[in-house]
């Protein structure tokens, strides 16, 4: 969750570290610095707050040189000050790191480095304790030191060091923690991820767990653990550099819930075949066979991606008829599931990063089941530890509070649930061919849900919604796991305390809490249940609650009962929380905007959470 940079070349080094950092500040953003080797000495910069905070701190002189070594810190282990701010050095300041991982055993060595060798430690960070072993183990040669020192570590850890005595040398370690390496004319680059690196390079290379790089302005040297070089491929990235900035919004969240039309095309692209229309999945890569046998699947995820699955978990049991359970990341873990090697795991991610959802997936993997990985992350971690991948495509996603991938991620476990359904028989041709119909008129939809008129009646709303600390979203069946998603992205960037309750479980305690005025967001959208969800309606309406209606245009009995109306197009009771969440999403955007919230960093929170 912390961002890195390193370059070497013939160019001054200062600007291109900054330039990488403000890039990745969606990683982590409580404190930044950078290393820059001049003339024999690493000279450090570092400051709490903002990249912009630390460049205005960048002595002129020091911009000039052409090596060194950037991050963005989120924090872990002390707090966001300047001294916990990355880059560490070591005793005698020869040694430098930045560092992007955790390191659970920090404890033992910072005690054996201290008691056998003196080492003073200044941080309370776990990283601080990288500079010091390097250098302990260091004999004139930086890579060997780093090799040596990262044997004793346990751990994650995406890593870039430097040394004094070594100028324009930067050395580079992964270990569950992404780090690539992008290739120069006369001068090569690393980053913790791509758009630090596209204003300068588009040929990458993704390095593995176990591998250490060596970059100099004119080669990148990358090994694997036994120290054998090796010839890896190198990957064209194709997005252009617009894609990952703000192009003409206010914040990157906004954009990106515009751009849900677009992304959920993407999605669906080459994944229904035109003649028979039917969903045709071979990225699943399962045998006829192995989906006939399939008898339990595990749904994988955290946070928003969590939310998709339990919608994924009512899909694929409706349509497929195969059981589904869905887990938090760091619950599955620790509940002893009962896991047999012919279920399937499918796990979601659109960072393809969380410490959670990666053990998941280990954890699965160990047990003997295949792994079918959601994510939105070409390279990352999850889609190299699965056994399959399915990619969302909906492009980098820089806001925290995720959106468009959310919506992508829906999409991708409807198409599984048909592809699923159709290959089973339980989904007769003629509801598969409406429901991918359903699919396919989503994008169109989603346009006309994302209308001017229909902002404005947000924006109405959110005026009253944001001068409360309260807030219910109700729904029933698919529209539950809606108001989930809902009031998170409500609490995350607003800072509004939001719940969410089953429609019909109000009555069972959280009624006491409904008052005259408090804002109730009401998901209506599933035409079978729709009575139900309008008596529980009735019974906020009758307690004085300001109920906010999310139902369908046909649903004329919904407009009568409530204070505002958000009216999606037709859309089928399967298919509406793709719908549906857009008008939360926005609401959740427009408060955050008129409390003056951060919306893109909401306070203690990270787009990417590589620890557990
Ligand atoms: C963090 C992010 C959320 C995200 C969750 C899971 O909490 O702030 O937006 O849903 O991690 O991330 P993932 O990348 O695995 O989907």
């Amino acid at each position: 969750m912390c961002g890195i940079v390193g370059y070497t070349g013939n160019r001054k080094a200062g600007p291109v570290l900054i330039e990488g950092l403000k890039k990745l500040e969606y990683r982590g953003y409580d404190s930044a610095g950078v290393a820059l080797h001049d003339n024999g000495r690493l000279i450090v910069t570092k400051a709490a707050g903002s990249v912009a905070e630390l460049e205005k701190s960048l002595n002129e002189h020091h911009k000039e040189v052409t090596a060194g070594i950037g991050h963005t810190r989120w924090a872990t282990h002390g707090p966001p000050t300047d001294l916990n701010a990355h880059p560490h050095s070591s005793a005698s300041g020869e040694i430098v790191v930045v560092h992007n991982g955790i390191i659970e055993n920090y404890r033992t060595l910072r005690k054996r480095l201290t008691e056998e060798a003196g080492f003073k430690f200044k941080s309370e960070t776990d990283s601080e304790v990288l500079a010091h072993l390097i250098e302990y183990c260091y004999e004139g040669d930086l890579l060997a030191a780093v090799r040596r020192a990262m044997s004793e570590i346990e751990g994650s850890y995406a890593l870039v060091a430097a040394s004094s005595r070594e100028p324009d040398r930067l050395v580079c370690a992964r270990k569950d923690s992404p780090l690539i390496i992008g290739y120069g004319e006369g001068e090569n680059y690393v980053a913790s991820d791509i758009p630090a690196l596209l204003a300068h390079t588009r040929r990458t290379c993704v390095m593995d767990d176990g591998e250490f790089a060596v970059l100099t302005p004119e080669k990148i040297e990358i090994y694997n653990k036994d120290g054998q070089m090796l010839d890896k491929d190198i990957l064209e990235i194709t997005w252009n550099l617009e894609a990952a900035e703000k192009g003409g919004y206010d914040h990157f969240m906004l954009k990106e819930i515009m751009e849900q039309p677009a992304a959920v095309r993407e999605t669906l692209r080459q994944r229904i075949k035109r003649d028979s229309g039917l969903v045709e999945l071979g990225e699943l890569d399962l045998t006829t066979e192995q989906i006939l046998k399939l008898d339990q699947i595990y749904i994988i995820a955290c946070g928003t991606a969590y939310h998709a699955g339990l919608i994924g978990k009512m899909a694929i049991e409706k349509l497929a008829g195969i059981p589904v359970e869905v887990d938090v990341a760091s619950e599955f873990r620790y509940r002893d599931p009962l896991l047999e090697p012919n279920q399937l795991a499918i796990v979601i991610s659109q960072s393809g990063e969380t410490a959670d959802t990666l053990a998941g997936l280990r954890m699965a993997h160990t047990k003997g089941l295949k792994v079918l990985a959601i994510t939105n992350v070409v390279g990352s971690t999850v889609s190299r530890e699965a056994d399959r991948v399915m990619y969302t495509w909906a492009g980098p996603e820089i806001a925290v509070a995720s959106t468009k991938a959310y919506v992508t991620q829906l999409v991708a476990l409807y198409l599984v649930a048909i592809y699923l359904g159709q290959t089973r028989g339980t989904l007769e041709p003629e509801k598969a061919g409406a429901l991918v119909d359903g699919l396919l008129a989503l994008p169109e939809q989603l346009t006309q849900v994302l209308s001017e008129d229909n902002i404005a009646t947000i924006r109405a709303y959110c005026e009253h919604l944001s001068r409360w600390d309260n807030a219910f979203f109700i729904g029933r069946n698919l529209d539950y796991p809606v108001a989930m998603e809902g009031a998170l992205k409500l609490k995350e960037i607003s800072y509004i305390h939001a719940e969410a309750c089953a429609a019909g479980e109000l009555k069972h305690g959280p009624l006491a809490l409904v008052e005259e005025g408090m804002p109730v967001i009401a998901l209506a959208t599933q035409e079978a249940i729709l009575d139900k969800t309008l008596s529980n309606i009735q019974v906020v309406n009758a307690r004085g609650g300001a109920v906010f209606a999310v139902t369908r245009e046909d649903f004329e009995d919904v407009s009568w009962q409530v204070e505002s109306i958000f009216s999606l197009p037709v859309v089928c009771d399967t298919l509406a929380p793709v719908l549906g969440v857009v008008p939360t999403q926005l609401i959740a955007y427009y408060a955050a905007v008129a409390r003056g919230c951060s919306v893109d960093k909401p306070r203690n929170l990270a787009k990417s959470v590589t620890v557990e």
